[in-house]
């Protein structure tokens, strides 16, 4: 496995690596969500390259940048055991260099829900996600459903912009309690970690109201409002049954749906989403 920092070396290595080439794109301190991807990617590639890199410009001001979680070294351990051939850790001069001012922006697609409550959030997202596809020339790169929206608004910039390469989404992994995998759950203490399972129930209840039958958008919403409600430690921002291809609020009759929110356990922000309905369980995918 070679582990480059440069954009010289990033070059010099990748022209070496077998196509096609997968792309796992993070922000380390990894998990088995992030090793899933990696896995999928394995089993998809001639070789596989992984990024880490804490992209500042997804992050605002009051957001956890400094505190996010890092650990290279166990990051480089469990990429190495899972056989892949390239990790780049972008430095922040080739990133964002000081005379910066170049952003690719998705519209519509990124104001409702994440967009919302992150002003700002996907532009980083999708400027820097812009530059690590510009450094790699990926084949197909890799994105967790967990990240709904996220994953959404990079298809369709993949598609806008022409990029050649396909973007697949995997299933969110989860705990065995069903707390979906996320760097952030280490922020939890263990009062806040139990309480966490709420985001996974609320969504179980209104997934399960569906498979029976239910599908007043509104009577999802409350199902999983009503649940998130129990809990004394959560505090939800918003709670979405969304159109899963255009992200705009449903009202009335839904015949598939992305049911998703964002809660506060403590200070901790979590999301958590399901798909329900006829297009299948992860987004975009039908
Ligand atoms: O999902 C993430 O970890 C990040 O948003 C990504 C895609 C690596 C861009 O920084």
């Amino acid at each position: 496995m070679k582990v480059v920092t440069t954009l010289a070396e990033l070059g010099d290595v990748r022209a070496t690596l077998p196509s096609p080439f997968g792309l796992v794109p993070t922000m380390g301190y990894l998990h088995q969500g992030h090793l899933s991807l990696v896995r999928r990617a394995r089993a998809e590639c001639a070789s596989v390259g992984v990024t880490i890199y804490v992209n500042p410009a997804q992050f605002s001001a009051n957001d956890d940048l400094d505190s996010y979680p890092r650990d290279f070294d166990r990051d480089l351990r469990l990429l190495e055991a899972e056989g892949v051939d390239l990790v780049w850790a972008p430095a922040d001069e080739d990133m964002y260099p000081p005379d910066f001012q170049t952003w690719v922006k998705v519209e519509a697609l990124t104001r409702p829900l994440e967009g919302t409550h992150r002003p700002g959030h996907f532009r980083g997202v999708t400027t820097v996600v812009t530059k690590l596809f510009n450094a790699t020339q990926p084949d197909k790169a890799y994105f967790g459903q967990k990240d709904a929206q996220q994953a959404v608004v990079i298809r369709r910039m993949v598609q806008d912009l022409n990029f050649p390469l396909k973007v697949v989404v995997c299933p969110t992994v989860r705990e065995p309690d069903g707390l979906a995998m996320s760097s952030r759950n280490s922020y939890l203490d263990p009062q806040q970690r139990k309480a966490a399972t709420v985001l996974y129930r609320a969504l179980t209840a209104a997934n399960q109201a569906f498979s029976a039958g239910e599908r007043e958008a509104e009577v999802l919403r409350h199902i999983m409002s009503e649940v998130l409600s129990t809990e004394s430690l959560a505090l939800a921002q918003y709670i979405s049954v969304a159109d899963p291809d255009t992200l705009t609020e449903l009202t009335g009759t839904v015949e598939c749906a992305l049911l998703s929110m964002a809660v506060y356990v403590g200070k901790t922000r979590l999301i958590d989403n399901m798909v329900v309905g006829d297009k299948g369980s992860v987004i975009g995918e039908k």
